[in-house]
């Protein structure tokens, strides 16, 4: 006679994570590059949100990461501020060549606290590195990462250097929060 052991149940989690950073920062092509390995050069600017779902195993837990992507420009406030509550997760992006992009990044932070986000865990994303122009150093970035509590990761979605780094580790830190709640 022969017991089969029953499968033991594994714990599930669904995340929510948001994109934000004004346009053209590269917001959607990190996403792609993380969810697709993917990498498109031509400039397709996102219209009010994408959506899409990534299932992850984290440390033997199942995590459907549900991932907002939203546009940067100023015009699609109204659609992306109704996508901002229940987030528990966000990549705060720029781009390092473009001081501009880094200046902009507190008006996200209080665009996301009017529009009803709390407690959300941030990685800002000093992103474009393979570009060699910079206007932002990475210690200048990382200081203001610092001040904030959040973790500060540069990447490249062209070359994929820091990108599964950024995104893993922030939906860790997501997966982590949950299993404590
Ligand atoms: P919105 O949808 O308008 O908010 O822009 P976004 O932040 O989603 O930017 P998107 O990902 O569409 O990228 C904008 C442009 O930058 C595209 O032409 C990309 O190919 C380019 N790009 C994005 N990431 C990188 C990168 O790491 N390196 C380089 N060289 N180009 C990048």
């Amino acid at each position: 006679m022969s017991f089969e052991k029953a499968p033991e149940k594994r714990q599930r989690y669904r995340i929510k994570i948001i994109s934000m950073g004004d346009s053209g920062v590269g917001k959607s092509c990190l996403i792609k590059r993380f969810c697709e390995k993917k990498f498109v050069s031509k400039y397709i600017s996102t219209i009010g949100v994408d959506f899409g779902m990534k299932p992850i195993d984290v440390g033997g837990v199942d995590v459907r990461v549900n991932l907002f992507d939203f546009a940067g420009a100023d015009c699609y406030l109204e659609i992306r501020n109704e996508f901002y509550r229940d987030s528990e997760g966000a990549i705060l992006v720029f781009d390092v060549n473009s001081r501009p992009t880094f200046l902009n990044i507190q008006k996200w932070i209080e665009e996301s606290e009017k529009y009803g986000a709390h407690d959300m865990i941030i990685t800002l994303i000093g992103n474009k590195i393979d570009l060699k122009k910079r206007q932002v150093s990475e210690k200048e970035a990382q200081s203001w990462a610092i001040a904030k509590g959040f973790r500060y990761i540069e990447t490249s979605s062209a070359t994929g250097e820091g990108v599964d780094t950024a995104f893993l580790s922030l939906i860790s830190a997501v997966a982590d929060k949950h299993k404590q709640q």
